[in-house]
């Protein structure tokens, strides 16, 4: 289960102000727990771990075990922010870093930028192998992934037939509205149902995640227990509770102390990810009114040598949260050298992560030396079940966090002001007027 140690912050605070912190996030506790919160209609997320269907995940496997019938050895997962970051922090979390998977499909990721080298070197892949398509859009009108989609369906219909084309293609959207569900209905693709009381930050456990996470293989009802793990332990209105501890402390570093920025630490490459899908988390929940925690990562030995100096000695404005991981998944130890040429023998006979661990507890130190606090996320070991664990671990302490923060943790108003100056650039009709406006400004 996911453990939270808040002993590297015991130097910067007193007891006395983190019980007052405590205090103020149980009461955020009781309002996400009452559902009586700004943004209320958004906590459909709070039953997916225990309130997702059977039936679900089989149709879910049906598409996995379809394509798989096809020969498909290349899935492109379409999909924009919450469309995407949960189920690419999964798979990045899950898959061999090096090595193909054998008998999987190979999952890569689209829509997610406009980049026009990223979409032709995608479609090189896409051209030399057997392709199918997940396009995951709660809108189904956003522009990254309508442009992605636009593409890769032109190529699955050109090279297999507009009737092999739907059997390809699943979409994940809206029950009812949006361009991409008249789009599926009309194709007749297989489609998922993003529900209507989740936000994109907070899907990863709707089809938004758990299709791709299936299709690539992985055992979803495993995420879905660790998510129900989660949610049984921060589910206690007791000042123990880890989700309202992490909550109490990260609120009290940023408001009592002008701690402003959160750094998401990983000494696991394969974290990476889930640190981006935390960043999404945060930022859009926290973010507003002029207030919020900013989210950062780091991986770490890697930034170590990269931010390291800023972290020990820079803007004294930052407090960093370590995800660590209790057990390595793979054993590599040190060999003994009769030369010692790189002076490696003190390491002989060790395994590498102890390495790792000596780092982490090193950084630990000198950064409480510089002036950074340290709070600490555990988790035993990477495997579907602990990340669910994590996912769900995190949307709870975001909620609670965001209400102590004073703000609707399930809005995004600001996510929208940089697209009504695209599509007014991009002369999108309806936006004539938005266009006049902007040539002025530039
Ligand atoms: O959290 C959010 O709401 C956003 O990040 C969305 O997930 C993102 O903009 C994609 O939106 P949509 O799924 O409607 O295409």
């Amino acid at each position: 289960m996911v453990k939270v140690n808040l002993s590297g912050c015991n130097s910067f605070i007193k007891k006395a102000e983190f019980d007052e912190y405590v205090s103020k996030a149980l009461k955020a506790y009781d309002v996400l727990d009452s559902e009586s919160g700004a943004g209320n209609d958004f906590l459909g997320w709070k039953a997916l771990p225990d309130g997702t269907p059977e039936s679900l995940l089989q149709e879910f496997e049906a598409v996995r075990d379809d394509w798989r019938s096809r020969g498909v050895n290349l899935v492109v997962v379409i999909g924009i922010g919450g469309s995407y970051l949960g189920a690419r922090c999964a798979l990045e979390a899950l898959n061999h870093q090096f090595i193909l998977p054998e008998g999987r499909p190979r999952i890569v990721f689209a829509g997610n930028n406009l980049s026009e080298e990223y979409l032709a070197e995608m479609m090189d892949l896409a051209a030399r192998s057997n392709v199918a398509c997940i396009v995951i859009s709660k809108s189904g009108t956003t522009t990254e992934p309508a442009v992605a989609f636009r593409i890769v369906k032109e190529h699955i219909e050109a090279r297999y037939g507009k009737e092999e084309a739907s059997a390809r293609i699943v979409a994940v959207t809206d029950a009812v509205k949006g361009a991409l569900k008249t789009l599926a209905t009309q194709e007749g693709y297989r489609s998922f149902i993003v529900p209507d009381n989740v936000g994109g930050r907070f899907s990863v456990l709707t089809p938004v995640g758990l299709l791709p996470i299936c299709v690539a293989g992985y055992d979803i009802r495993a995420m879905l227990r660790g998510a129900a793990d989660a949610k049984a332990a921060v589910s206690v209105r007791s000042a123990d509770n880890p989700a309202v501890q992490y909550a109490a402390m990260r609120n009290l570093l940023y408001s009592g102390l002008g701690k402003k920025v959160e750094i998401l630490v990983t000494f696991n490459p394969r974290l990476t990810y889930l640190a981006e899908w935390w960043k999404q988390l945060f930022g859009e929940s926290e973010g507003k009114e002029c207030k919020g925690i900013y989210p950062a990562s780091a991986t770490f030995t890697t930034d170590l040598h990269s931010l390291g100096q800023f972290i020990q000695d820079g803007d004294r404005c930052l407090f960093e949260t370590t995800l660590k991981v209790e057990k390595s998944g793979r054993s590599v130890v040190i060999g003994s050298d009769p030369q010692n040429l790189d002076q490696l023998n003190y390491l002989a006979g060790q395994h590498v992560e102890h390495c790792n661990a000596m780092a982490a507890l090193g950084t630990k130190l000198a950064h409480i030396d510089g002036g950074v606090p340290q709070l600490e996320v555990s988790i035993e070991a990477v495997n579907e079940r602990t990340l669910g664990e994590v996912f769900y671990f995190f949307e709870a302490a975001c909620g609670i966090s965001a209400y102590l923060l004073g703000v609707n943790p399930f809005n995004q108003p600001g996510v929208e002001a940089y697209k009504k100056n695209m599509f007014a650039l991009l002369r999108k009709p309806g936006y004539e007027a938005a266009t006049e406006e902007i040539l002025k400004k530039i």
